[in-house]
């Protein structure tokens, strides 16, 4: 098999260089870590949900004209992307209090906000991606006013997209993280949604019994992380219940 060029290697994801200039092929692992990395496992089949699932997210919101990254799901692990230069912050939109929020304004995991509320961190491992306001983020030049104002109005599209998605399938969408990459076309210089969407970046609870389906399962010692990923695959139909459990094509000998 011919040799790829290895262009990044994040916790989750590999980054090749793509067969067209301006693509690169995502390729999703097993690996899950929490807690800026300190908690570690290898969870067979995370991967190839989290393909299915982001390309899932993607298209669709390609598809009510909100840009992404997205090009094609190439096989079980990998897509196509065009390649950006990402924005060296962590977007998040939470709808309720749950997790670092909880934990920096004692709040009650749970708690309705009163309206969308988006938080930026800076991403640098190293930092432990901390929290930063809009004014750090033009004082060091992250991203302009400009882009600030479209990048949180693409954060509360993408938010009411997902959340009535979810909210059709009977769970609630907590809060998500996305990244935001920059894309340039001749002259032009473009946002889109970059990275992924998957329930490693998002906090999901089934809406009846509060069972969490997301990666808090991992964090928290919840029970198996593919069973929750593959239900919520199942109820948005990306997967048929009968392969649930994805599993890796096997050579036969
Ligand atoms: O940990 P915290 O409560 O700040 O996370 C908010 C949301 O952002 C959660 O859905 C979490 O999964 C996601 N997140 C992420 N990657 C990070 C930090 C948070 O996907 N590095």
């Amino acid at each position: 098999m011919a040799r790829r060029t290895k262009v990044y290697e994040g916790k989750a994801k590999i980054l090749y260089e793509g067969p067209e200039p301006g693509t690169l092929v995502q390729y999703f692992k097993d690996d899950a870590t929490a807690f800026n990395a300190k908690k570690k496992e290898i969870i067979e089949g995370k991967g190839v949900l989290n393909n299915r699932l982001s390309e899932f997210f993607m298209v669709g919101l390609n598809n009510i004209g909100i840009p992404t990254h997205f090009l094609k799901r190439l096989n079980m692990r990998e897509q196509l992307i065009s390649s950006c230069e990402i924005i060296p912050l962590e977007v998040i939109v939470r709808n309720f209090a749950a997790g670092t929020l909880c934990e920096r304004l004692g709040l009650e995991e749970g708690r309705q906000l009163s309206r969308p509320l988006v938080e930026y961190c800076y991403k640098d491992d190293s930092l432990g991606d901390p929290l930063v306001s809009e004014e750090h983020i033009a004082a060091f030049g992250w991203a302009s006013h400009q882009e600030m104002d479209e990048i949180l109005s693409l954060a509360l599209r993408v938010n009411d997209f997902l959340s009535g998605i979810f909210y059709g399938v009977g769970i609630r969408l907590v809060d998500f993280k996305i990244e935001i990459g920059r894309v340039f076309e001749s002259d032009f210089q473009r946002l889109v949604i970059a990275d992924e969407i998957s329930p490693d970046s998002c906090r999901l609870w089934d809406i009846d019994s509060g069972e969490k389906l997301d990666k808090d399962v991992f964090r928290r010692d919840l029970g198996n992380l593919t069973d929750a990923y593959s239900e919520v695959a199942m109820r948005l139909g990306v997967i048929q219940p009968s392969n649930s459990k994805v599993a890796e094509p096997r050579l036969v000998k």
